[in-house]
């Protein structure tokens, strides 16, 4: 059998843990693709030496060049600036669609059959100019954003509750800013329903720490997270490679889905080997779907700002 072939662009913080996450779960061989001489050189050959200890056989290598990345299955996007302190993801849109331009048309020329995974911020404004620039089809694009709030909701839920994580299912839907929508409705602990087991208070505290959780990781460490996005992005690789059709909340494009009108948004998805195999379309309450058209709001006025700058 073929074995699987994955891209991941970018060499920092994000790029290189993603890569590193992927060699240890031996998804595929692994290119890491840089413009700073020698950053992805330098990492792809330390993740490959830790090899002989952590068991994996892949291959890792680092490279500048776009031809050694050729015929990808997946396309990881993780190059861009980062937030520092003081800084939204949306202050980054003009200087990152740029690079995602260039990433986007590297993509198309040498791996056009591969599904690309966006990682970098602003996150849904990101995955809009990927796909518009790649011009693969829109199941084939998809963001990483729910993965990783999912996740951090989960995570201070699992301490508030003193429960396994493995017990915490969750679903997010919205952009990834400060007003994405975690659904305690849909939410549940070994299928408990979230509302069953902490008050309105406790829950609204929680998804505020969630709504605020990547600026939380900023004002500590003084430079943007990448533990968590990076083990987000691996696992949307896996379960699309593994053909998992697992249940996801990504950034995916939807049209009548929530009424959204071809916006890519977060919203919860089956991932497969096709990439975003359907939209699951969830019956939100009033207020719930109030929280999600003002976040699609935000959304729809960075996809024009992608349009304007592209
Ligand atoms: C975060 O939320 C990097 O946007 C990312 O931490």
């Amino acid at each position: 059998m073929a074995v699987n072939k994955l891209t991941v662009v970018g060499a920092g913080n994000v790029g290189a843990t993603t890569a590193h996450i992927a060699a240890c779960e031996r998804l595929g061989d692994i290119v890491l693709i840089d413009i700073v001489e020698g950053l992805a050189e330098g990492k792809a050959l330390d993740i490959a030496e830790a090899g002989p200890i952590q068991l994996y056989d892949v291959s890792v290598v680092g490279t500048r060049d776009w031809r050694d990345t050729a015929n990808s299955d997946i396309v990881i996007v993780t190059s861009g600036l980062a937030r520092r302190p003081g800084m939204s993801r949306d202050d980054l849109l003009a200087k990152n669609v740029r690079i995602v331009r260039e990433v986007a048309e590297n993509i198309a020329r040498h791996s056009p059959n591969s599904i690309v995974i966006v990682v970098c911020n602003p996150l849904d404004a990101m995955v809009y100019a990927a796909a518009r620039v790649t011009g693969f089809e829109k199941n084939r694009i998809v963001g990483m954003a729910g993965a990783l709030d999912s996740a951090r909701f989960s995570c201070f839920i699992a301490l508030e509750l003193g429960v396994s994580v493995e017990d915490i299912k969750c679903v997010l839907m919205g952009g990834h800013g400060d007003d994405m929508v975690p659904l305690p409705r849909f939410t549940s602990v070994s299928g408990i329903p979230l509302t069953e087991l902490l008050g309105p208070d406790t829950i609204a505290g929680l998804i505020d720490r969630t709504r605020k959780g990547g600026i939380e990781i900023v004002n500590l460490l003084g430079y943007s997270a990448y533990y968590a996005p990076a083990a987000g992005a691996v696992r949307m690789a896996r379960v699309i490679l593994n053909d998992s059709k697992s249940l996801l909340s990504c950034c995916a494009y939807c049209d009548s889905q929530y009424n959204a009108g071809g916006c890519f948004v977060g919203v919860p998805v089956v991932l497969g080997r096709n990439g975003v195999e359907r939209v699951i379309q969830l019956d939100l309450n009033e207020a719930e779907r109030a929280q999600f058209e003002k976040s699609l709001a935000h959304v729809r006025l960075l996809a024009e700002k992608v349009d304007a700058l592209l």
